[in-house]
């Protein structure tokens, strides 16, 4: 098989990609879609002061399993000196790729300059990737949005300083800051991208079905494609398969095995409370699945998440039409 696409000199096998997704991206979900398919990870976001400060929690969310290679630490900060030092203390963590967030819009973040925050300052995201590309071994990429609002959408100067600077990938959101996650990705921007630049480009932004991946694959001719949302709850999108056509049974399964991997990950009690916010979304689409929601977002052990999901489920007998 013949890699999609490489980073730097690291092959990629496969086009489709989680995104990473605070609360959701973690290590047994990021397992469960690589044995679907996926071809790459993403980390949960990490702040540079957590890792400054030696903060286990910012640590712990760095663990990865070795058959998750390529490996991608994502990593937000808004300043150069702090962030390429914490960069290089995870860099000995063993990453092969580390990603600076600059699509985040949480006001926390974005409002202090970091995540989408920076876009406001490219002299400083070419110095952070001058610094970081200049210091580290690994290769180091990139995720932005358009820009900061619709009157500073400058993603085709950020995406021209990345690569200027030595970034060897850029995963484009396509929205500004000031968006959020309301209207629809622009897709027609990503593809500017795209023809911007010729470090490989990933698309992402509103990927919903198998229909959405041609789509956005054909409209902006991009390396790789990023799921964020759509996602959650269908680790099968990754076999190019939409809801819809898996079974009941199939999802029973892969209930009980993703609650399985979360309570080994993270010990029964907190597993379980853990893996509440992913259960709603294993039924989104499905009749009843109003009348289940509120037991799964209570459930206190795994026997009660099954046996509410088995009855629940095994009442249902296809979805509600879209
Ligand atoms: C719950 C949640 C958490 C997210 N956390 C991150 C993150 O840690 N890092 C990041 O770059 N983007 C994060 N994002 C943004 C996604 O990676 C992605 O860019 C966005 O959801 C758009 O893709 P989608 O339409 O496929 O969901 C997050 C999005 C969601 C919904």
């Amino acid at each position: 098989m013949n890699p999609s696409f490489y980073v730097k000199n690291i092959p990629v096998y496969g086009d489709l990609i989680l995104a990473p997704m605070a609360g959701f991206s973690d290590i047994p979900y990021r397992c469960i879609c690589r044995r679907f398919g996926m071809p790459m990870s993403y980390t949960e976001v990490v702040s540079v002061s957590g890792i400054l400060w030696n903060n286990k929690k910012t640590y712990k969310l760095l663990d990865f399993n070795e058959e998750e290679r390529p490996i991608t630490f994502q990593v937000v900060g808004n300043d150069e000196d702090q962030i390429t030092e914490a960069c290089k203390r995870i860099e000995q963590l063993g990453p092969d790729i580390i990603d600076i967030n600059m699509g985040c819009s949480v006001s926390d973040i974005a409002g202090k300059g970091a995540g989408a925050g920076l876009l406001k300052y490219p002299s400083k995201i070419a110095k952070i990737f001058k610094n970081l590309t200049g210091s580290l071994s690994v290769p180091v990429t990139g995720k932005i949005r358009l820009g900061w609002d619709h009157k500073t959408r400058n993603y085709l100067e950020i995406s021209r300083i990345l690569e200027e600077n030595g970034a060897s990938l850029i995963a484009v959101h396509g929205r500004t800051r000031s968006q959020y996650f309301s209207g629809s990705a622009d897709w027609d921007a990503i593809a500017e991208v795209k023809q911007s630049v010729k470090i490989p480009v990933i698309a992402n932004g509103d990927v919903r079905t198998v229909a959405d991946i041609e789509r956005i694959k054909k409209r902006t001719n991009c390396d790789g494609v990023m799921i964020g949302r759509a996602a959650i709850g269908h680790p099968w999108i990754f076999q190019y398969k939409d809801r819809e056509i898996v079974s009941i049974d199939e999802k029973i399964e892969m209930i009980r095995y993703h609650l399985q991997c979360m309570e080994e990950y993270y010990g029964s009690s907190i597993g379980v409370i853990l893996f509440r916010k992913h259960a709603v979304k294993y039924i989104v689409g499905m009749t009843n699945a109003t009348e289940l929601r509120p037991h799964l977002v209570k459930s206190k052990s795994a026997e009660e998440t099954i046996s509410h999901i088995t009855a629940h489920m095994n009442n249902y007998s296809n979805y509600e039409a879209a």
